[in-house]
């Protein structure tokens, strides 16, 4: 039997004439994201800027899209994205096709389990460092802490580099290349030609300027030592392709700033929504410290620890699943495709989001509690594997999500050991989307030395 081609469109709204709902997208994201999926079911459509668009939110057709990537589907990034190609250049995040696999096989063996082991003493290292800044009684902006913290050590793991005293500048540049990445998804910005010069345009170019920058410098003396490190950064300077050439300078810089930049905010904003919602849940806040009490008995974290700081693994995992930092993201398909039984249009833009998943009450009991709880209980009773996506999936799934879980439950074990951190309930808590979801106004918090 022939089968029938699927004729089916999926219904949704089409906004105003050109800007489409770019208006609403812009105001509000996730509200207009989760009133889709609510109004128009899991194949939702409609239009940004005359870009045909769908957001796809049933896990099992969420996962194969996913998996397809690269098949099928595109990754998408650079589609229609001048910021994104301005900021990430060529690299891990935003190449394509067969230099994208090479890179990524290149890369990959760096952030296996083995490798990243080596790291752990390191974070524990530079988190008692933060804990020996803090005072007893102070009150803290702790977003600003963790931004700092895990800048220093993605510069230590990429390139062994200490920059303990110095991340100011870099940190004002990463700031302006986050807000143009969130200005173009959700402001007027959107719709101006990529030729028209704004004002977060401008500090935006200005902050890759500013980091390429100081990436060159390190590449430069990197170039004239004679003894080797083994950091990732030798690794890629090393690498030679079949021609037996090295990677050009301007590829190499594109792999590292991608790198640097995708490997350091996504693990403290994801710190800083756990500080949020563990002092806002006391009794989640004392198992945690019981257990670190118990496993650590007073000692500095380890990276065998790791496994056995159960609880605390829930809690981050449990926070990536409220607040996942990369909200959202998209596919372009190749071809004419069917998902959930609808037709797609080739270069339709398949919005995935994994806000829209994680909060919906199918797939997770009581989405809006904070219950690391659901993570511990048996395999069979766990949450829809395919419905949790903090890291994405398929192919294209996030290279440092081993690293990321590993220096997420160190940090919180290390500092949790020896303070009590409780974000204040008064001060003013907006989401920010820019590029990520992160506290606009950061967050602060008063720390309480606990006698260790
Ligand atoms: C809690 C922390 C993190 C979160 C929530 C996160 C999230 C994600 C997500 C959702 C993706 C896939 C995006 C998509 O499918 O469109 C991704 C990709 C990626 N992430 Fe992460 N990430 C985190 C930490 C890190 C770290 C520590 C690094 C590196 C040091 C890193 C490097 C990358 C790279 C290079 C990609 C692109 C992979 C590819 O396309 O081959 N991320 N991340």
């Amino acid at each position: 039997m022939v089968s029938q081609p699927i004729e089916k469109k999926p219904v949704g709204t089409s906004g105003l004439p050109f800007i489409g709902s770019m208006v609403d997208f812009a105001r509000n994201p996730i509200q207009f994201i989760t009133g889709l999926q609510a109004d128009y079911g899991d194949v939702a459509a409609f239009s940004l800027l005359g870009n045909k668009s769908v957001l796809v939110s049933n896990p099992h057709d969420v996962e194969r899209v996913l998996l397809e990537t690269g098949k099928r589907y595109d990754n998408g990034k650079q589609t229609g994205s001048h910021t994104m190609e301005t900021i990430l250049g060529n690299g891990l995040v935003t190449s394509e096709g067969d230099f994208w696999k090479r890179q990524r096989k290149l890369i990959a063996p760096s952030f296996h389990h083995q490798s990243i082991k080596k790291y752990a003493e390191q974070i524990v290292t530079y988190s008692q460092d933060l804990a020996a800044t803090w005072q007893n009684g102070a009150v803290r902006d702790v977003h600003q802490d963790m931004m700092t913290l895990t800048q220093r050590i993605i510069m230590k793991v990429l390139f062994d580099v200490d920059v303990r005293d110095n991340t100011g500048e870099a940190s004002e540049a990463f700031d302006a290349m986050m807000k143009a990445m969130g200005a173009e998804q959700t402001s007027i910005e959107a719709i101006l030609p990529n030729f028209i010069p704004t004002r977060s345009r401008s500090r935006m170019q200005a902050g890759v300027t500013y980091i390429n920058g100081m990436l060159m410098e390190i590449i430069e003396k990197r170039r004239t030592e004679t003894s080797t490190r083994h950091d990732l950064l030798t690794m890629l300077m090393e690498t030679r392709d079949d021609e037996g050439q090295p990677m050009s300078t301007n590829q190499l810089l594109d792999e590292i700033r991608t790198l640097y930049l995708a490997g350091h905010e996504t693990t403290a904003t994801t710190l800083s929504w756990a500080w949020m919602l563990i002092s806002q849940n006391p009794d989640v806040y004392a198992k945690l410290e019981a257990e670190v009490d118990r496993v650590l008995e007073g000692r500095a974290p380890t990276a065998d620890d790791v496994g056995q700081l159960t609880y605390c693994n829930a809690v981050i995992k449990e926070s990536l699943r409220y607040y996942p930092v990369a909200w959202i993201t998209r596919r372009v398909p190749l071809e004419d495709v069917e998902i959930g039984g609808y037709h797609i249009d080739k270069g339709t833009f398949v919005f995935l989001s994994p806000w829209v998943l994680h909060h919906d009450p199918r797939w997770f009991d009581q989405p809006e509690r904070f219950m690391p709880e659901r993570w511990l209980k048996d395999k069979a009773e766990q949450p829809m594997r395919e419905a949790y996506i903090p890291f994405g999936g398929g192919p294209r799934v996030c290279i440092g999500n081993g690293f990321a879980m590993m220096e997420s439950v160190l940090i919180l074990a290390a500092l949790v050991q020896q303070f009590h951190v409780a974000v204040l309930p008064e001060q003013r808590l907006d989401i920010e989307l820019a590029g990520t979801l992160r506290p606009k106004f950061g967050l602060n918090a008063k720390l309480t030395g606990r006698g260790g």
